[in-house]
């Protein structure tokens, strides 16, 4: 296991379309493994494969998220879809690939995803709240939309700079 380095923003490997996984093998048991430990010593809510460098469609979330605790088993997605949205949310929305950037996103209040596990079972889930806007969030990523993509013009030019002076 590894922490690995996270990819941050204005990063062009973070605009690539992730490719579906046909297999779960040993290497991708090890890409989870890693995300997990990443998330977790990064203090994220949810990592995309794409945010450690890996062009995959996997995300993994926080089980805190679903109403779980730390010790429950991470959340994980493979070759995730959203199914069904309803309704509206304000919130907060942040990312591990902008670091300190936290900015106002409206999204859906309900999502219903269907994905697959380590397992290779495909299972669904519905979500509200945080959950619904991490499952919008992440599932983006695999599709190298941002959290910036989603924000005003104004507000996306604030973080542009903000983040281009931490990178000095
Ligand atoms: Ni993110």
């Amino acid at each position: 296991m590894a922490v690995r380095e996270i990819v941050v923003f204005p990063d062009p490997r973070l605009r690539e379309v992730s490719t579906s996984v046909e297999d779960i093998d040993d290497e991708i048991r090890e890409l989870v493994r890693d995300m997990q430990e990443t998330m977790y010593f990064k203090e994220g809510a949810g990592l995309a494969a794409v945010q450690v460098g890996e062009h995959k469609r996997i995300f993994i979330a926080d089980p805190v998220l679903a109403g779980g605790t730390r010790e429950d088993p991470t959340l994980v997605f493979i070759n995730p879809e959203i199914l069904d949205e309803e309704g509206t949310q304000d919130g907060d929305e942040g990312c591990l690939s902008f670091p300190g950037i936290f900015a106002p996103v409206k999204r859906a209040a309900q999502v219903k995803i269907r994905a697959m596990n380590l397992e290779g079972e495909t299972f669904e889930m519905t979500g509200e709240g945080i959950l619904a806007r991490a499952f919008l969030h992440e599932t983006e990523h695999l599709d190298g939309k941002l959290l910036i993509d989603n924000v005003g013009r104004i507000k996306r030019e604030v973080i542009k700079r903000k983040l281009k002076k931490a990178a000095k």
